[in-house]
C-alpha cells in the first residue's frame, strides 16, 4: 500500500506536473503540493486526480476567459470611442461642407467674372435699384450729372469744373464730387478757391456706408466765394485702394449691402436734397466702384469727347457698355456728347464725322 502509493504519487506527479506547467506554472505548484499531501494521507489517489484536474481545468478556463474578456471589453470600449470621435469629425466636416459649399459657388463666380471683362465683375450679383432712390431720382431735385468716358484725357475733369463754376455763378447751389483717385478735379478747383490742396480723399466716406448723412453733407469743403455757392468733396490717392478692397467685399459677400447704392443712398438723402440744386461728378476713366456708384445715382451722364474720329469711335463703344448697366438704373439719360478739344487732324470734316459717328 505504502509502496503502490509512493509509485502512483511519483508518477502521477510527473505528469501533473508536466501537464499543469504549461498551463499556469503557479497553479501547476499548487497542485502539486496539494496532490502529494491527498495521495499520501487519504489515498485517494485517481479521485484526488480527477478533482484536481477539473478544478484546474475550470479555473484555468475562466482565468482565461476572465482575461480574454478584459481585453475584448477594453478593445470595444476604445473601438466605440474611436467611432464617436469619427462621428463627432463627420458631423463637423458636413457643417463646415455645408457653409463651403455657397462660398466656393462664388468663389467660382468670382473667378470667372475675373477673367472676363471689367463690366461682368459689376454684374455678378443680380440689380436691384431700391425703390427709394428711385424715386428720389425722378424727382430731379437735386439734378446729378455724371461726366464719364473710358476714354482719359478727353476733358471730363475740365468741364465738371467749369459747370460748376458756372451754375454756381448763376446762383444754383452746386456740389462737385471727385471719384477719380488721380484728385485731379480736387487740385483744379481748391487751386482756384485759393484753398491749401492736401491729399484728403473725403469722398471715401460717400462710399463708406455711413448713414449719419447730415455728417456726410457736412463733410463737404466750401469754395465760396471765390467760387460763389460750390462746394467739394474731394479724392486722393488712397481712395483708388479703398474702392478695390470694397469692389472685391462685395464680390465675395463680406458687405450686406449692395455697395453700388452707397453714394446714390447718400446724394438722396435730406441732408443732401436740402443743400443743392446740382451735384456734379466727376468719374474716372475705369469702370471703379467709384463709376458705378456714379451711374447708379445720376439722372443724366454727359459725355465729352475730342473731336476726332477715334474717339468718336470710343463714345459708340462707351455707350454700348453703359448700356450693360441699364437695370442698374434704368432711368438713366444720355444728356449728350460733348466735343471738348479737337483732334490731332483738326479741320471741319473731321469735326463733322466725329459729330456723325457719336450720333
Ligand atoms: N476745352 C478745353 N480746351 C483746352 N484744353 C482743355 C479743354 N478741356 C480739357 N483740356 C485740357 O486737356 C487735358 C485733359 O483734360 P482733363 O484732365 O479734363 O481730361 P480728363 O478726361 O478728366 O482726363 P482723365 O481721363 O485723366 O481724368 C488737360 O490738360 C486740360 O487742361
Ligand atoms: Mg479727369
Amino acid at each position: 500500500m505504502y509502496v503502490s502509493g509512493l509509485f502512483r504519487v511519483g508518477f502521477r506527479s510527473v505528469w501533473l506536473w508536466t501537464a499543469t506547467a504549461y498551463l499556469c506554472n503557479l497553479h501547476g505548484v499548487l497542485y502539486g503540493i496539494g496532490e502529494l499531501f491527498v495521495v499520501s494521507v487519504t489515498g485517494l489517489g485517481p479521485i484526488a486526480d480527477a478533482a484536481g484536474i477539473f478544478a484546474l481545468g475550470t479555473g484555468a478556463g475562466f482565468f482565461t476567459r476572465h482575461i480574454l474578456r478584459r481585453i475584448i471589453d477594453g478593445d470595444l470600449i476604445e473601438c466605440q470611442w474611436k467611432r464617436q470621435e469619427l462621428d463627432d469629425g463627420l458631423k463637423a466636416a458636413t457643417g463646415e461642407l455645408g457653409e463651403i459649399r455657397p462660398q466656393l459657388i462664388s468663389l467660382n463666380k468670382l473667378r470667372d467674372a475675373l477673367t472676363g471683362e471689367e463690366d461682368e465683375l459689376w454684374r455678378l450679383h443680380a440689380v436691384e435699384m431700391p425703390p427709394a432712390i428711385a424715386s428720389a431720382l425722378a424727382q430731379n431735385l437735386p439734378k446729378i450729372v455724371t461726366v464719364m468716358h473710358l476714354k482719359g484725357g478727353v476733358g471730363k475733369t475740365t468741364t465738371v469744373a467749369n459747370l460748376a463754376a458756372h451754375f454756381g455763378k448763376k446762383g444754383k447751389r452746386v456740389l462737385a464730387i471727385d471719384l477719380d483717385y488721380q484728385g485731379s478735379l480736387s487740385r483744379m478747383l481748391m487751386l482756384a478757391a485759393n484753398i491749401r490742396n492736401k491729399d484728403d480723399p473725403r469722398a471715401i466716406n460717400l462710399l463708406s456706408g455711413d448713414q449719419d448723412f447730415a455728417a456726410l453733407q457736412r463733410q463737404v469743403i466750401s469754395l465760396h466765394p471765390t467760387l460763389e455757392n460750390v462746394d467739394l468733396i474731394s479724392c486722393g490717392q488712397t481712395f483708388d485702394r479703398f474702392e478695390n478692397r470694397l469692389m472685391l467685399r462685395w464680390l465675395i459677400g463680406d458687405e450686406t449691402d449692395d455697395v453700388r447704392y452707397r453714394l446714390a443712398s447718400a446724394l438722396t438723402s435730406q441732408p443732401f436734397r436740402d443743400s443743392y440744386d446740382l451735384i456734379l461728378i466727376d468719374a474716372p476713366p475705369r469702370l471703379s466702384t467709384g463709376a458705378i456708384n456714379a451711374l447708379a445715382s445720376s439722372q443724366v451722364v454727359l459725355i465729352p469727347t475730342v473731336l476726332d474720329r477715334l474717339s468718336a469711335e470710343a463714345v459708340g463703344n462707351f455707350i454700348s457698355r453703359l448700356n450693360h448697366f441699364r437695370p442698374m438704373n434704368p432711368a438713366l439719360q444720355y444728356a449728350g456728347v460733348i466735343g471738348t478739344l479737337r483732334g490731332q487732324i483738326g479741320g471741319a470734316d473731321v469735326k463733322e464725322g466725329a459729330f456723325e459717328i457719336a450720333q
